[in-house]
C-alpha cells in the first residue's frame, strides 16, 4: 500500500478568550483551553495509482488528515505511512515524493513570474536541468499556460494561478499527490480542465492521488472510490457507485400529460411527488422504473416522459445528514 493510515487522531488545543479588553487580560493570566478532536481514529489504505475522493462537510477533518499525511502536522496518536515513510519525520527522500496542493493557499511568489517559483523548487528538490526542462514542458503543455509563464503571479487569473500552483507542486514528479480542493472558486470550464488534467496526470504517471472537493462533479468524474469523513470519523470507504445503489432506491419520473388524468389512477404507478397539471412527478422504485414508464405510456395520454437518474449531490447530502450506510 502506498498510503496507510491506522488509528490516526489529531486533537487541536485551542486557547479560549472572552471578548474585550478584560477578556484579553483574563486569558493572559488564566488561560483556558478547549480541545478540538479534528480527526478521531481514522484508518484507511490506498494502493499505487489509485485516485480516491476524500469528502465530507466543512470542518469534517479532511485538511487535517491531508496535513498529517504530507508531514505538515504531527498526529496526536496513530500511525501514518506514505511510501513506507513516516511523513512527519520529514526525511528528504520522503518529502521529495509527496506533494500537497491546497486550493485556498498558495506557494507561488506573488511578485515574480510563476517560473521563478518553479526554478526555486528545482533547486530545493535538486532536479537536474534536463529533467526540469522536460517536466516543465510536459506540464505547461498539458495545462496550456505557455503564454503566461513569464507573467507576474499577481496578474494571473485565479484559474491560471491554480494551474501554476499545480506545476509548482508537480515539478519534482511526486509519486503521491494530495489535492485539497483544487477546483475551488474556478468557473465550470476551468473546473472541467482541471479535472481532465488530474485524470490524465494520474493515468500517465500512475501517481497515487487523494482528492478533496466540495464539488460532487469532481468526485463523480474522477473517483471510483470515496472515503467519507464526518466529525473526524470515517463513515464510508468504498465505491461511489455502491452508495448510489444503496441510497438511491427510487427514481423520479416526470410526465407531461396531453389531457387531464385522474391522480387516483396514477397511484398504482408510484408515489406522486408533485401534481401540477400537465406536469406530474412520480417516485418509483429504481428497479421498477422501466415498467412504470411503459405502463404510463400505454395507459395514459402522455406528451412527454423523462426518467431521472439519482442526483449524486442529493445522495451525498443524505449521507452527510447521517443516513445509515451499513
Ligand atoms: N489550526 C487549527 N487549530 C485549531 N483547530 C483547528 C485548526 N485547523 C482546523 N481546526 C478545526 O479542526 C476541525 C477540522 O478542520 P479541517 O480543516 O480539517 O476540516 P475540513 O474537512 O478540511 O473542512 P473544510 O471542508 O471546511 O475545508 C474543525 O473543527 C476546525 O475548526
Ligand atoms: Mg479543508
Amino acid at each position: 500500500m502506498v498510503i496507510s493510515v491506522s488509528h490516526l487522531s489529531k486533537t487541536y488545543r485551542v486557547a479560549q478568550k472572552e471578548p474585550g479588553f478584560l477578556g484579553t487580560l483574563n486569558s493572559f493570566f488564566n488561560r483556558q483551553y478547549k480541545e478540538v478532536h479534528a480527526v478521531s481514529d481514522v484508518s484507511f489504505a490506498i494502493g499505487e495509482g489509485e485516485l480516491v475522493g476524500f469528502i465530507g462537510p466543512n470542518g469534517a477533518g479532511k485538511t487535517t488528515t491531508l496535513k498529517c499525511l504530507s508531514g505538515l502536522l504531527y498526529p496526536t496518536s496513530g500511525h501514518v505511512s506514505v511510501l513506507g515513510f513516516t511523513p512527519f519525520e520529514r526525511k528528504n527522500t520522503c518529502l521529495k515524493q509527496i506533494s500537497l496542493v491546497m486550493g485556498q493557499k498558495n506557494q507561488l511568489w506573488w511578485d515574480l513570474p510563476a517560473e521563478d517559483t518553479f526554478l526555486l523548487n528545482k533547486e530545493i528538490y535538486e532536479i537536474s536541468d534536463e529533467v526540469y526542462k522536460k517536466t516543465l514542458h510536459e506540464l505547461v503543455e498539458l495545462l496550456d499556460v505557455a503564454d503566461v509563464l513569464k507573467t507576474q503571479v499577481r496578474k494571473l487569473s485565479l484559474g491560471q494561478r491554480m494551474k501554476m500552483e499545480l506545476i509548482a507542486a508537480l515539478i519534482h514528479k511526486p509519486k503521491v499527490l494530495f489535492l485539497d480542493e483544487p477546483t475551488i472558486g474556478l468557473d465550470v470550464i476551468m473546473q472541467q480542465k482541471m479535472r481532465e488534467f488530474i485524470r490524465e496526470y494520474n493515468r500517465r504517471h500512475k501517481s497515487t492521488i487523494l482528492l478533496t472537493s466540495h464539488y460532487m462533479e469532481d468526485v463523480k468524474e474522477l473517483c471510483k472510490r470515496v472515503i467519507i469523513i464526518d466529525h473526524g470519523k470515517i463513515i464510508y470507504d468504498g465505491l461511489l457507485g455502491d452508495i448510489v445503489k444503496k441510497l438511491a432506491t427510487h427514481k423520479k419520473i416526470t410526465v407531461i400529460f396531453e389531457s387531464d388524468v385522474d391522480p387516483k389512477q396514477l397511484d398504482a404507478i408510484g408515489e406522486i411527488k408533485e401534481y401540477n397539471f400537465p406536469k406530474v412527478v412520480i417516485s418509483v422504485e429504481r428497479g421498477a422504473s422501466n415498467v412504470a414508464a411503459a405502463e404510463l405510456l400505454q395507459k395514459f395520454p402522455v406528451a412527454d416522459i423523462n426518467i431521472e437518474e439519482p442526483d449524486i449531490e442529493d445522495i451525498i447530502r443524505q449521507v452527510f445528514k447521517g443516513k445509515e450506510l451499513v
